[in-house]
């Protein structure tokens, strides 16, 4: 029999937080920190110095552009460059601006989950770039790599920016990587971003800004649970809390309750007990070498084309191909 609580969970954003909030322990899906206030809370995490993979991959692609859009190649049936992940398209902005000056064919197709990202990108380039031609869609991953699969008209370049495959833990990243090179023909590639490892210090700092943008940020979850779904969360009694293993890479971001409590979610028919201490984890964000790299292109069916550093060698981009033993 059906419970009163599950027949209110008619959206994905409602059954993942009643799921993750009885979990032992408890968690919560970090994509539901991107509504418009999320999105504004990480612009301005991307314009703080100690968040420096933004700078670094900016770094790369204003360094490598020529490079980059060689390796695309410019052929006259041209390429379709399809962005997962789009954001702002601030760092993509370099790629495109470059392509359009020496009259590359290509068409630029941005996917956000954020429609309002989406949106925002696309009115920013209809202005500034009126001639390259863009056809933006809103959706998630895994979702527009259903509708890839059919699409075989031409070369495509699937690019991954911002190290956004480190949010998921390696199995995971090895299921996207392999879904990725099932969609790829033999010429199409992949243009993606890792973040690598470095000294633990500096991956602390950027996931734990002095003046609290990154723990707004991740609060950011309470706060849409408290407005969308008439939660009751005292964003107060929850702090940000950030740990990095450099044996394994692995950042992680939580929320720690500072007293015990009760929170109750109207929507969800929920009431959640909380001991002090008891954590919510959000979010892993993933730091690489070339061992790990090598080893997921391994096991994804992918080969390493090109790669592209920055002056310190904090963050690296890589252009893969489908991997040739594995392509009968
Ligand atoms: N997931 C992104 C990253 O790994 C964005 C991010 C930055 C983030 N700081 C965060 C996500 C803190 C959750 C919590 O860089």
């Amino acid at each position: 029999m059906e419970t009163t609580a599950s027949k209110k969970l008619d959206t994905a954003f409602k059954k993942d937080v009643y799921d993750g909030l009885n979990a032992c322990p408890k968690y919560l899906h970090s994509k539901y920190i991107y509504d418009k206030r999320g999105d504004r809370l990480f612009q301005d995490i991307m314009e703080m110095d100690e968040y420096y993979l933004t700078n670094c991959e900016f770094e790369i692609l204003d360094s490598h552009k020529a490079a980059i859009t060689e390796c695309f190649g410019n052929g006259p049936s041209g390429f379709d460059l399809i962005e997962l992940g789009a954001g702002d398209g601030k760092k993509t902005r370099v790629l495109l601006d470059h392509m359009v000056q020496n009259n590359v064919n290509f068409t630029y197709r941005p996917i956000d989950i954020s429609e309002n990202a989406v949106n925002n990108l696309t009115a920013n380039i209809y202005k500034d770039l009126p001639g390259l031609a863009i056809q933006p869609e809103v959706g998630e991953y895994f979702q527009v790599l259903k509708r890839l699969q059919k699409y075989n008209k031409r070369k495509k370049v699937i690019m991954v920016l911002g190290s956004n495959i480190g949010n998921l833990p390696h199995p995971r990243a090895i299921e996207f990587l392999t879904r990725l090179a099932s969609v790829l023909n033999n010429k199409d590639l992949i243009f993606m971003g890792f973040d690598q490892k470095k000294d633990p210090k500096v991956i602390l700092d950027a996931y734990n800004d002095p003046a609290g943008i990154t723990a707004a940020f991740n609060k950011n979850l309470l706060h849409r649970i408290n407005r969308e779904l008439g939660g009751d969360f005292d964003l107060d009694k929850f702090s940000h809390w950030e740990t990095y293993n450099p044996e394994t890479g692995t950042a992680k971001s939580f929320l720690v309750a500072q007293e015990d409590m009760e929170v109750n979610i109207e929507e969800l028919t929920l009431s959640i007990k909380f001991s002090k201490w008891e954590t919510i984890h959000t979010e892993i964000s993933q730091k690489y070498d070339a061992n790990t790299i090598q080893w997921l292109c391994n096991e994804s069916g992918l080969q390493i084309k090109e790669q592209y550093t920055d002056s310190r060698e904090y963050y690296r981009d890589y252009i893969f191909c489908k991997g040739s033993l594995f392509s009968f």
